[in-house]
Order: structure tokens, then C-alpha cells, then sequence
């Protein structure tokens, strides 16, 4: 196949910028993990030409050799900045805020903060599989909350892990997804003051990921959790990685709610001397000044959104698929197509098409599989194509 035809009118699309042979000239993780033959739609990497700034300050940095440590606020200052064009939430603290080497790390921390070893850490899955990693390996008990049908958080759910987690007298945290990986659930202003008002009742420290905030559409609206009512106590995490691709340039940062802010005051400095010096920067010129390249992603995501429901419906028309507002992310429910648990390994087996496994992601995983929608319209259809002959 080919992925290489430019249309004048794509030329706006990043999505559609690299070729098939250029991308597969990457050496990360979603290029290297499988053979040549293998087409990749698995982890959250985005196949796009980084945004001009970004590489403008990179670029900038190597020439000067600007390659020590980090330090300062101009990251949270860009993001205080860009949460108030975005979101309207102009009460974004940067005194409250703190480099991390990464949204994992930081969520690590924050837990170790408000936590101790063996205390329960809420989650709601199905969601991203680091989070029982994570939470597991620093020597904490996963508890679970799935998400209703709906794939929104279940608030009786959630109270019920709550009450039992209060009721075992250790110091419970729970850790947010929002938006939602995998299923691209953007939680409502509501949600989000019910998660707030439940959490204090309990006692309950809440620790918001919100890594994909950035990868929010126009027409949805994304609440920042400490924006909410309530959630004063609350810590979050964000990051540019997920929006602008910059995995491979580690940074992140964590936010402290008015009333987690000697929380935050804890963590040790030497934290944030882990972040990469160069990804601070990056990060800080993405939010800063990679607003429009951020849209023009998100329309070319929500039409490959579109695009995969259709090609679901034609060669597909078992695998139920709820999109959902957020992230580049796809979660499908392949149940219905009787492959078994783990619907992706038979598509990469039959199909050679690399998907992520819903079993990792807890409970409601079996069955499902998460589909990465950061590519081209051609590479979308192929996977589709070859997942279609694979069960054909
Ligand atoms: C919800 C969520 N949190 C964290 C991460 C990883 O972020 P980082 O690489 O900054 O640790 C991801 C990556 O996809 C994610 O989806």
C-alpha cells in the first residue's frame, strides 16, 4: 500500500504528512516492537511531523548546547496560559505546580504523597495499564471501579469503593483518568463535582491524570478537576506529550489543588531535576505556541474517527464501537466476533495488524481492543482492510 498521495487540501493535515516508508524509518516503540510486515495502530505515539515550534526550540537548544538541567516556571506559566484560552480555567496556580520526569512518575509521586504502603488506589477501568503497574510496584492495592455500559464513571460505583476503602482505615487515593484512555470519555463538569463531593465525604485524595486534556475537540469541553468546586484537595497531572507526540522528550507537570498545596510542598526538589531539560522546553513551545497545529491534528483525528466508524459498519459490522469525544484513541468491543479473549492477538496473528490488547486495560478488557487513530485515513483503512480478511 501506499500512503503517500498529498492532496493540496491535506496539506493542513499532519496526520496525512509522512509517508509509510518514513514511518517506518522511526525507531520508537510503535515502529520497532513488531516486523516490517506489521502495520501498527497500538501504542500512543501519533505518526505526524512534529509542529514548527517544537522544533524551533529543540533546534535552538542543540545549538547552543543548552542541554543541563531544568529549572524555572515557564512550562506551567505556558500551560496557566493555554488552560485559560482552552478551557477558560484562569485560576491555574503556578505556584502550585512542579516539574516531573513524566505524567507515570508524577502520578507515582502524588500517590506517594497522599498515600502509604498497602493503601487502596480507586480505579476505573477499563483504563490505561500502567495504572495497575504503577500503583502495584509502589507497593499499593488496586481497587476497581468500572465505568458503567455507558463507558462513563459509575458515581455508585465509585462511592461503594470509596465507602470500603474509608471503612479499611488506611489513606485511599483515587487516580482519575480524564479524558478517559481507552474509551475517549470526557467527564462532565458534573461528574467531576459528584467524583469531588464523594471524595471528601470519604476522605478520598484525588490524583487526575489528565494527560490527554490537550486532545479535547473544539466541541467538546474538557473540565479541568481542579477547576471544580470541591476539588480544592485535589493533585492532577498534565503534560504536552500526548498533544503535540513528545513522549521521547520527558516532562510533565503536577498541580496542586489550594488545599493539596503542602502536599506538593513535600516532594522531594531532586524530582524535578528528571524531567529532560530539552522536553521542558519542547513542552513549553507546544503550549505555548502550537495551538494551531494542536487543531489541525484534531480535525484530521475526528475525521479518521468518522472514517473508522464507517469502515467498521462496511467490512465490520460486528465489532461495536462507541467513539467517544476524546483522545485518538478507539476502543472496540470485539465480542461479538467470537475470537476470544484477546481479539488483537488474533488480528495480529491472521492479519498482521498491531493492536492493543483490552485485557491489560482490568476489568472489561477481554474481549475489546484499544485502536490508535493518530495516523493516516490510508493507513486506518488498511488495518481495517486486513482485520476484515483476518476474520473473513
Ligand atoms: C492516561 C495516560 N497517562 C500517562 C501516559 C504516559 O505518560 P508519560 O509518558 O508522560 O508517563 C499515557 C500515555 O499514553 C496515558 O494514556
Amino acid at each position: 500500500m501506499t500512503s503517500n498521495e498529498q492532496h493540496p487540501s491535506d496539506e493542513a493535515n499532519p496526520l496525512r504528512s509522512l509517508t509509510l516508508d518514513q514511518l517506518r524509518r522511526r525507531t520508537s516503540m510503535k515502529w520497532r516492537t513488531y516486523p516490517a510486515d506489521v502495520l501498527p495502530l497500538w501504542v500512543a505515539e501519533m505518526d505526524v511531523p512534529l509542529a514548527a515550534p517544537v522544533v524551533r526550540a529543540v533546534t535552538e537548544a542543540m545549538e547552543l548546547g543548552d542541554t543541563g538541567y531544568p529549572v524555572g516556571t515557564a512550562y506551567a506559566e505556558a500551560l496557566a496560559a493555554f488552560a485559560g484560552k482552552r478551557w477558560g480555567w484562569d485560576d491555574l496556580a503556578v505556584e502550585r505546580t512542579a516539574i516531573v520526569p513524566d505524567v507515570m512518575l508524577g502520578v507515582v509521586e502524588m500517590l506517594k504523597l497522599v498515600t502509604g504502603p498497602g493503601d487502596p488506589v480507586i480505579v476505573n477501568p477499563p483504563v490505561y495499564p500502567p495504572f495497575y503497574e504503577f500503583v502495584t510496584h509502589l507497593d499499593r492495592r488496586v481497587v476497581e471501579a468500572p465505568v458503567g455500559a455507558d463507558l462513563r464513571i459509575d458515581l455508585g460505583v465509585l462511592e461503594e469503593a470509596f465507602r470500603r476503602a474509608a471503612a479499611g482505615g488506611g489513606r485511599a487515593a483515587y487516580l482519575l483518568c480524564s479524558p478517559h484512555n481507552p474509551t475517549g470519555t470526557v467527564h462532565t463538569a458534573d461528574e467531576l463535582g459528584a467524583v469531588a463531593a464523594l471524595a471528601e465525604r470519604y476522605g478520598v485524595r484525588v490524583v487526575a491524570d489528565e494527560i490527554h486534556a490537550p486532545v479535547v475537540p473544539v466541541g467538546a469541553r474538557f473540565v479541568p478537576y481542579l477547576s471544580v468546586p470541591g476539588a480544592e484537595r485535589g493533585l492532577a497531572l498534565m503534560s504536552a506529550s500526548k498533544g503535540w507526540n513528545l513522549a521521547g522528550l520527558k516532562a510533565a507537570l503536577a498541580l496542586a489543588g489550594p488545599g493539596a498545596a503542602a502536599d506538593l510542598a513535600r516532594m522531594p526538589e531532586e524530582v524535578g531535576h528528571g524531567p529532560s531539560h530539552v522536553g521542558v522546553l519542547a513542552h513549553t513551545a507546544a503550549l505555548r505556541d502550537g495551538t494551531a497545529w494542536l487543531d489541525s491534528v484534531l480535525a484530521g483525528i475526528d475525521e479518521n474517527r468518522r472514517l473508522l466508524t464507517r469502515l467498521l459498519a462496511e467490512h465490520l459490522p460486528g465489532v461495536v464501537h462507541r467513539p467517544g469525544e476524546a483522545t485518538y484513541l478507539a476502543w472496540l468491543d470485539c465480542r461479538p466476533l467470537d475470537l476470544g479473549d484477546d481479539p488483537a492477538d488474533v488480528f495480529l496473528r491472521r492479519g498482521r495488524v498491531a493492536l492493543s490488547s483490552g485485557i491489560p486495560f482490568g476489568a472489561g478488557g477481554a474481549g475489546h481492543l484499544r485502536l490508535n487513530l493518530a495516523t493516516s485515513p490510508e493507513v486506518i483503512t488498511e488495518a481495517v482492510r486486513r482485520m476484515a480478511a483476518a476474520v473473513g
